[in-house]
């Protein structure tokens, strides 16, 4: 088995670059706001346009009685305050997630929980019937962080969004 590890050296011929802005972003500049699901919230971090999914921080509060909904894409997330679950299958802080695309789920979180996620694809919510209520994808997110003052460190255009 070969080991490969990077190392400095002065004779490099890449430079590194420097970007014209900073590559980071101060997340407790953005105040929570209210997500699809009553008792929800979040905060949007980027969106992507070519595959509608979105990265936010998404907070659950205690007792919250999520609804039936699907995945498209898949879902990565990093709980950092609180837990949730699936029946038994459940992840405390700090834990990774990975919901596979085409999850159709109902989460529980008694003590509710804060997560990093990020949305490969919209979430897609259910009527009684079966049939598709809603498709929150990254526009739909771009556009709810917009109304509430919470997108204007992100850039992209859709060009029915002013
Ligand atoms: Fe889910």
């Amino acid at each position: 088995m070969s080991t490969i590890q990077l190392k400095k050296s002065d004779s490099m011929t890449v430079k590194s670059v420097k970007p014209r802005e900073s590559v980071f972003f101060d997340t407790n500049s953005l105040k929570w706001l209210p997500w699809v699901i009553e008792g929800t919230w979040f905060k949007l971090l980027n969106v992507d346009m070519k595959t509608g999914g979105y990265t936010m921080i998404l907070k659950v509060e205690p007792d919250n009685d999520a609804p039936v909904h699907g995945h498209v894409g898949a879902v990565e997330g990093l709980i950092l305050e609180g837990e949730f679950g699936y029946d038994d299958d459940r992840g405390p802080g700090m834990h990774y997630v990975w919901e596979p695309a085409g999850a159709i789920h109902q989460p529980d979180s008694p003590g509710g929980f804060t997560m990093f996620a990020v949305m490969h694809g919209p979430l897609l919510g259910y009527n009684d019937d079966g049939s598709i209520a809603a498709v929150v994808d990254g526009k739909m997110m771009y556009q709810m962080a917009k109304e509430g003052g919470g997108a204007d460190h992100i850039t992209v255009d859709f060009p029915d969004i002013d």
